[in-house]
């Protein structure tokens, strides 16, 4: 890693004012995962476009795969690209799914202007633990800090075979009070990835956990609330992926009307990649099984870029309803 940078030199903010605006408006900061310059471009040009603050986060995987200095100026370009375009949203980086204290301290010494420390999968204690240690270190640099209670189904279960534990809520007002954290990432039924729910013929997506969200929320109120896993796994694209080569059976999602649902309610921020990553590989198929004479990456990359765009504004303002609130 290069040089210490804070992110303010980066012109990046943190979250705390971005949540607590969300919090009593009735709407979620859209957090989406990038790897790459077309995902980073798509993904501030539709927010500033729609006029909605922006998380733009990496996980651990995403930040050794674009290179951590690399990162760090193309976040200082994406601040400089949107406010070229007349454009004053927020921008917040983020560490997603951060695994360790190292990482984390890392991550506020390059420029990120806030993390997530994942201990959902430790003991209480112990996430109470680490996660407590991450907000002393964050905290000293103005860096906002989310932690997690409960474990999804997915990519976060290897130690739990592949069902989801639940938040519960009755551990979530000692967790923040004992960690001092800005946000909290809750377990209501989503999973990672692009196969949420293993469905029969004829079934229906079960409806995430409101019950216990209202309770966490009777028990912490006005605190923010984080939703990981809520990508909708847009059926066209998984459609178009198939149809051109594709292989992606029974690939299912959380439906629009539930993120709504939750984007309404203490939930502030909703963390997109899935439906990210199909919207690139839908459109790289088609580009390259419609063109096969074409090798130009900027063809196959713009097109998916384009597309990109498109759904990112749409889940701004008609999902999230973030749109119109920078
Ligand atoms: O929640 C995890 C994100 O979708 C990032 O996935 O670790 O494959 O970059 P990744
Ligand atoms: P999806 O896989 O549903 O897009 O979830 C992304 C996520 O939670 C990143 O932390
Ligand atoms: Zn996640």
């Amino acid at each position: 890693m290069g040089e210490k940078v804070h992110f303010s030199e980066l012109g990046l903010v943190n979250t705390r004012d971005m949540f607590q605006r969300a919090v009593g408006g009735g709407y979620a900061i859209p957090a989406y995962n990038f790897n790459n310059l077309e995902q980073l471009q798509a993904i501030v040009t539709a927010c500033a476009e729609t006029a909605s603050p922006v998380i733009i986060q990496v996980s651990k995987g995403a930040r050794s795969y674009a290179n951590s200095t690399m990162l760090r100026y193309m976040a200082l370009g994406a601040v400089e690209m949107v406010r070229e375009m007349g454009s004053n949203i927020p921008i917040a980086l983020h560490l997603d799914h951060g695994d360790s204290l190292e990482l984390c301290q890392s991550c506020v010494d390059s420029g990120f202007s806030s993390v997530m420390i994942d201990g959902s999968h430790l003991p209480y204690e112990e996430n109470v633990a680490l996660t407590r240690q991450v907000v002393e270190y964050a905290h000293a640099h103005d860096v906002t800090v989310e932690g997690e209670l409960g474990v999804l189904a997915g990519i976060e279960d290897e130690v739990q075979a592949d069902h989801s534990t639940y938040t519960k809520p009755e551990e979530v007002e000692d967790f923040v009070k004992k960690t001092g954290v800005d946000s909290l990432a809750i377990s209501i039924g989503t999973s990672h990835g692009a196969y949420k729910f293993k469905l029969k013929e004829g079934e229906q997506v079960p409806p995430l956990r409101f019950d216990i969200l209202t309770e966490i929320e009777k028990r912490i109120p006005g605190f923010p609330i984080v939703l990981h896993g809520a990508s909708s796994v847009v059926q066209d694209y998984v459609r178009l992926i198939n149809a051109y080569g594709g292989r992606m059976e029974g690939a299912v999602g959380v439906p629009e009307d539930q993120l709504r649902q939750a984007a309404a309610s203490a939930v502030c921020k909703i963390n997109i990649d899935s439906d990210g990553r199909l919207a690139v590989t839908a459109k790289v198929r088609e580009y390259l099984a419609k063109n096969p004479e074409e090798f130009d990456p900027r063809k196959y990359l713009g097109a998916a870029r384009q597309e990109l765009i498109a759904l990112i504004k749409h889940k701004n303002e008609t999902v999230l309803g973030s749109a119109g609130k920078a």
